[in-house]
């Protein structure tokens, strides 16, 4: 049976306790499965055989996999058939950043348009299966859109914390269409993260943020997917962006349980990517420190991923560490052009997924990255999540005040601007210069 193990201190708990961190000493917390006689050849084969099945449990590209899943019951399991996201081909973009080859996962296809999906099954699952009739986030947009739209499925009421005027709008159209309460936090995601622990801890509401350990379990399934779409083969390394690390640490136990089950013979390296004004783990990952100093106030235009203190940084550290894996940080330029690029491949994406390309690019620059070598990196959210940030790339009206300091302008080194012209025909036939 699985059960809860703290990071710290290595104490268990049953996985039926309402827990988000160890009681005994704060630690964060994993969904751990004992290793059983099944052996990597006979899950495999299992699974590859659940994608043809017509069930909807097999057809969730998460619960495909509940042999390393939280226990559920088929009526338990609250899901949208998430997953099953695509892996397509980048030639733009591996140009851009100086590969031979690029491949995309885009997470952004999945039901409310975001990863988040993955992790939201199981953490609505477990939140029904302890009773839980209220469930609540922090989020700087994804996280509520998606709790918001599995809690209207599961029938459970929904309360997201969100900063104040600093979510993308799309995300926030979505909490508000799927029935969420709403709260407009006057303060950063930090703010809002510490007053929602504070909150659950003293109320009935079940906590959904990455804290919660069972989010984790669907997001792990990213590696499998992945994996299970390329004919088990792993790749060099995988390319996250990080914010609150949670879906960093989630890829990396999933890579680490297969690893111990001989579904693979080697860790793929673990890179994470952040947004300059807001990369306490890469300080922290350059500076060898043995502890995250938080960073405030965090800031960056990639929403998304505007968090100065994430919570999961020791899993994270974990997963580099177990992978061999590193650290990158990209500007405001090199996010802005990378999505742009993203764009021409006819893929796109929202600004935060862009990092990844932006900090391949970076590490070939720096020779940590062998053109060679075969890389998948992961796109977070989709396009439309995050329309104005593109609109105004394209129009060249992008700008970005760091704190304290004078507004900058986004260079719209590949801008796509549109056209004004008069409603008559001459003027079109001019404008599109034929
Ligand atoms: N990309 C997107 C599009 C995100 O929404 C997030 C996080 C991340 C990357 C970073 O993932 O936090 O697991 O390291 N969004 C959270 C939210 C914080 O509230 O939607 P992470």
């Amino acid at each position: 049976m699985p059960s809860l193990r703290c990071l710290s201190c290595k104490t268990n708990y049953p996985t039926h306790e309402k827990l988000y961190t160890c009681p005994a000493c704060d630690g964060l917390l994993d969904v751990t499965y004992p290793i059983d006689e099944m052996s990597g050849e006979r899950l495999m084969s299992l699974w590859d055989w659940r994608r043809a099945s017509p069930r909807t449990i097999d057809q969730s590209g998460v619960w495909r996999f509940r042999e390393l899943l939280p226990e559920a019951t088929e009526d338990e399991i609250v899901t949208l058939t998430e997953g099953n996201t695509q892996l397509w081909e980048a030639p733009r973009s591996a140009k851009f950043a100086g590969v031979d080859r690029l491949v995309l996962k885009h997470l952004g296809m999945n039901p409310t348009g975001s990863f988040k999906d993955l992790g939201m099954t199981t953490g609505i699952t477990q939140a029904r299966r302890l009773g839980a009739q209220m469930v609540a986030c922090a989020s700087t947009g994804n996280t509520s859109a998606s709790m918001a739209a599995y809690a209207a499925r599961a029938g459970m009421k929904s309360y997201v914390f969100i900063p104040s005027g600093q979510i993308a709008l799309g995300k926030l159209s979505q909490a508000l269409d799927y029935g969420a309460v709403v709260l407009q936090i006057e303060g950063d995601f930090d703010d809002a993260m510490r007053l929602v622990r504070e909150v659950a801890s003293e109320t009935p509401i079940y906590l959904l943020n990455s804290i919660n350990p069972f989010r984790l379990e669907g997001q792990k399934t990213i590696a499998f997917e992945l994996l299970q779409q390329r004919g088990w083969q792993i790749p060099d390394r995988i390319v996250v962006p990080g914010g609150n690390l949670g879906n960093s640490s989630a890829i990396a136990k999933g890579f680490r349980e297969l690893l111990e089950r001989g579904v693979i013979a080697r860790m793929p390296k673990l890179t994470i990517i952040q947004a300059e004004g807001s990369n306490p783990l890469y300080r922290m990952w350059s500076e060898k420190s043995e502890v995250l100093a938080p960073l405030s106030p965090a800031w960056t235009l990639a929403t998304a991923i505007k968090i100065g203190s994430p919570v999961s940084w020791p899993k994270a550290i974990r997963g580099l560490h177990c992978s061999n894996g590193t650290v990158e940080s990209v500007n405001e330029q090199e996010i802005a052009d990378a999505k742009a690029i993203i764009g021409s491949d006819g893929i796109g994406c929202e600004p935060a997924s862009a990092v990844t390309v932006a900090g391949i690019r970076k590490l070939v620059a720096a020779g940590e990255i062998d053109p060679g070598e075969d890389i998948v990196a992961i796109l977070t959210g989709h396009v439309l999540k995050d329309p104005d940030y593109t609109v105004n790339y394209h129009r060249g009206t992008l700008t970005y005040a760091p704190p304290g300091g004078e507004r900058i302008s986004i260079h719209s080194n590949y801008a796509n601007a549109f056209i004004q012209v008069p409603s008559e025909k001459q003027a079109l036939l001019s404008a599109l210069q034929l």
